[in-house]
């Protein structure tokens, strides 16, 4: 009798072993299917509840995903499995059992054995409130989970059947558990001694010099780590090792080391750089593979070249600010011939300011010219309804500083856009995101906060630069950030705005949900429409940027409310997840941009973000940067870089000031990229130019090499066409029936097909 209950014991084991110990005896993956419900009950965290009428749901993605589309609220996952002490087999710092949950839209409660183990995430608009104390005060929901307990913690245990169970709240959009590592692991080496190269970029010295720092750091408080530090640089191409470094570390408990070293080599050539820590005692490796940025655009010519827009909209009456962009030896002289009556241009710095009067259009002869040379180019001005007919290209004070935003960063940011050169290759914006809002006065006059003290200097000094300037509201009577919003003083604001001397209003739909809960299409053009209005009246041409995240599929009716652009998905992060996803969703509202008209998949996420007051360097890689700005030039997005301009290094910069990939976004015919091919692992976009070319996008979506091929029938071309690479700015020889480019994990390039002369 007492066998028999040891065997059903021991299948009553196997039974609920749900987890997978994989070969590793030390790991515990948890990515097989949970139990799951939606709505909220606590009893659910409890190991006396039967799950067992509950259905299944894969860990590693969204529920929307698996048959609960458009569902926002609560939902609970439950995951039944042993935890074996021969997780404990490691060798060093095995203080801690942790669970890993992969990540979890918007937030969650994580429960071990019915006792609360840990909470992350908040709800921005506050519903949470209803259930009590469920409420954080951060956006967590692309945060990788982990949830650490002392071995010896009462709530694990050992060598029995645990319950986890996730109590995950979802606002909107995607909702619930996803992403990669679901996992049960003791802490070990790879926890507690952090190889960070995240810390700082590579810097770049000329063409051959590559200096990269970074540290070694403890994070135990009584661990002593010896060992061995090996750094390597191997180029992608042929494998060659490029640079091999060995050294002895020594890292006393709490403490940092700072490493730093140099090679030389072809900047342009891609290389990975691997690091590696071999611990004394035990051996135990710990290891970070980086890509090693390698820069494609060459210097501008010491000759003269204009950059920027070939086209300009203006409305009759307004004030007309349109710098001519030129790169070039200074000093430049500009010239404009046949400009229209009432506008005149600086030679020194290529202002063309005043007014016109008529509608009408215009083509104006530029020249640029310095000792080496000259270069000239047609302007195309067209007076009437329409402005913005090119996307914008400028700042956004959102992805830096978020609410940290002020006067001074604002000036700085300016500033830094000339310094670094960046307006000379057609970027013109400086626009503040929300966190400058006070109050409205007594007259109904918006104030600005203390942090900006004099908005109409601000405006002059950013003018004074021959940049624009933006500025950000909502409908609603509170922003995202729970600052104030225009509702009920639309007039007004934008009356303020124009006599500011604003040029650019990014209006986001925030706490106008609270006015219009699940609103119909007609409820959502609603607020749009009335601030459309008041900007009409101000006498200003303000570009106007819708915000509302794509709701009722903006894009088909955005230019019926006057947007100069609207957002057609929800925030942008600097992960590759986030910028692809977006990125490639896009093609569903190819048709609707026009001249004037763009369809917006938020800003750039490239060198220092943070969404302040604090920054980091962006987590995409070099090929994923590249990707970033190949996708938006392609789509005609807006480009609204939005780093700290004032850390630029030569990476960002190589990014952002290479004229033929931004000429493709400024494309006078304002036509967006079309998804031509798609595979799992690839695709292939394509748009035409107005010059009757044709600009075409490769893109690699897995993390291996790949050698896309296009054909050239899926860009509707025939006959013999002329490659150019965009982004080294070279010739790659005819073309006739198809191609094939060797692209880089996550990378991508860019090609533009002319006819032959
Ligand atoms: C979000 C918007 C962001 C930023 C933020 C400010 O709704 O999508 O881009 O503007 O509000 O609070």
């Amino acid at each position: 009798m007492k066998k028999l209950f040891t065997l059903t014991g021991f299948f009553s084991l196997l039974w609920i072993i749900s987890c997978n110990y994989t070969n590793k005896p030390n790991l515990c993956t948890l990515d097989t299917p949970w139990k799951f419900k939606t709505g909220d009950d606590l009893s659910w965290a409890t190991t006396a509840f039967d799950d067992l009428s509950w259905g299944t749901i894969d860990p590693k993605s969204v529920w929307e995903d698996q048959g609960y589309k458009g569902y926002n609220g609560f939902a609970w996952y439950r995951y039944k499995t042993l935890i074996r002490s021969t997780l404990r087999d490691q060798k060093r710092v095995t203080d801690s059992l942790q669970i890993r949950l992969g990540k979890i839209d918007d937030c969650d409660q994580v429960f071990l054995n019915g006792k609360l183990i840990g909470e992350n995430g908040r709800v921005i608009y506050g519903e949470m409130n209803t259930s009590g104390d469920f409420i954080k005060t951060h956006g967590r929901w692309n945060l990788e989970r982990r949830y650490v307990l002392a071995q010896d913690d009462p709530r694990i245990q050992w060598d029995k059947e645990n319950l986890i169970a996730v109590r995950s709240y979802d606002h909107g959009g995607p909702g619930g558990m996803f992403g990669k590592t679901f996992e049960i692991s003791l802490t070990g080496l790879r926890d507690y001694l952090k190889i960070d190269l995240a810390a700082t970029p590579f810097i770049f010295s000329g063409d051959t010099l590559v200096t990269k720092e970074f540290s070694m750091i403890n994070l135990t408080g009584t661990e002593h780590f010896k060992g061995e530090l090996v750094v390597e640089a191997v180029m992608c191409d042929n494998d060659i090792r490029i640079f091999s470094d060995r050294s002895l570390i020594d890292l006393a408990p709490h403490s940092k080391v700072d490493k730093s070293f140099s090679y030389k080599t072809n900047v342009s050539s891609p290389a990975l750089l691997h690091v590696t820590f071999k611990e004394a005692t035990t051996r135990e490796e710990i290891s970070e593979i980086v890509e090693v940025p390698y820069i494609l655009t060459p210097e501008s010519p010491a000759t003269p070249r204009i950059n920027g827009a070939r086209v300009f909209g203006v409305r009759p009456w307004s004030p007309f600010l349109y710098k001519v962009a030129a790169t070039g030896h200074p000093p430049l002289k500009f010239r404009a011939s046949d400009l229209p009556e009432g506008l005149v241009i600086n030679p020194e710095n290529g202002l063309i300011t005043g007014s016109l009067k008529k509608k009408g259009e215009y083509v104006v002869k530029l020249t640029v010219e310095n000792q080496l040379g000259y270069a000239d180019r047609d302007l195309k001005i067209m007076v009437g309804d329409l402005i913005s007919l090119t996307p914008p290209m400028g700042w956004n004070s959102w992805n830096c500083w978020g609410l940290s935003v002020s006067d001074k960063k604002v000036r700085q940011s300016a500033d830094a856009m000339k310094s670094s050169g960046l307006i000379e290759h057609g970027w013109s914006y400086i626009n503040i995101d929300d966190g400058w809002e006070d109050t409205h006065d007594k007259d109904g006059n918006i104030l600005a906060n203390s942090k900006f003290p004099d908005m109409p200097g601000l405006c002059n000094y950013v003018h004074s630069l021959g940049l624009k300037i933006g500025i950000y509201s909502s409908p609603g009577p509170k922003t995202c950030g729970g600052y104030e919003g225009s509702y009920g003083f639309e007039a007004k604001d934008a009356m303020n705005y124009a006599t500011w001397g604003i040029d650019y209003l990014k209006y986001d739909w925030c706490s106008y949900g609270k006015i219009a809960p699940d609103p119909t299409v007609e409820q959502m053009k609603r607020p749009y429409q009335e601030m459309k209005h008041a900007l009409r009246k101000a006498n200003r041409d303000i570009h106007y940027s819708l915000c509302q995240y794509g709701m009722g599929d903006v894009w088909t009716w955005g230019a019926v409310v006057d947007g100069n652009s609207w957002r057609t998905t929800g925030d942008i992060e600097d992960t590759w997840e986030s910028m692809s996803s977006i990125g490639f969703s896009q093609w569903t509202c190819s048709s609707s941009a026009a001249p004037g008209r763009w369809n917006d998949p938020d800003m750039l996420v490239v060198g220092w973000v943070g969404w302040g007051p604090y920054l980091h360097y962006t987590r995409l890689t070099p090929n994923e940067q590249y990707t970033h700005i190949t996708l938006w030039s392609l789509l005609a997005a807006p480009l609204l870089i939005g780093c700290d301009l004032n850390r630029l290094d030569a990476f960002t910069m190589n990014l952002l000031a290479n004229d033929e990939v931004l000429a493709v976004n400024q494309d006078p015919l304002g036509k967006q990229a079309l998804r031509v091919r798609k595979t799992d692992d690839y695709e292939v976009w394509a748009r035409d130019l107005g010059d009757g070319s044709k600009a075409v996008g490769l893109f690699n979506n897995t993390e291996k090499l790949l050698y896309i091929p296009v054909e050239m029938h899926d860009l509707q071309l025939d006959g013999k066409w002329s490659m150019r690479d965009l982004w080294t700015q070279s010739e790659l020889g005819k073309v006739r029936t198809h191609f094939e480019m060797k692209t880089r994990p996550h990378g991508a390039r860019m090609v533009k097909l002319s006819q032959p002369d």
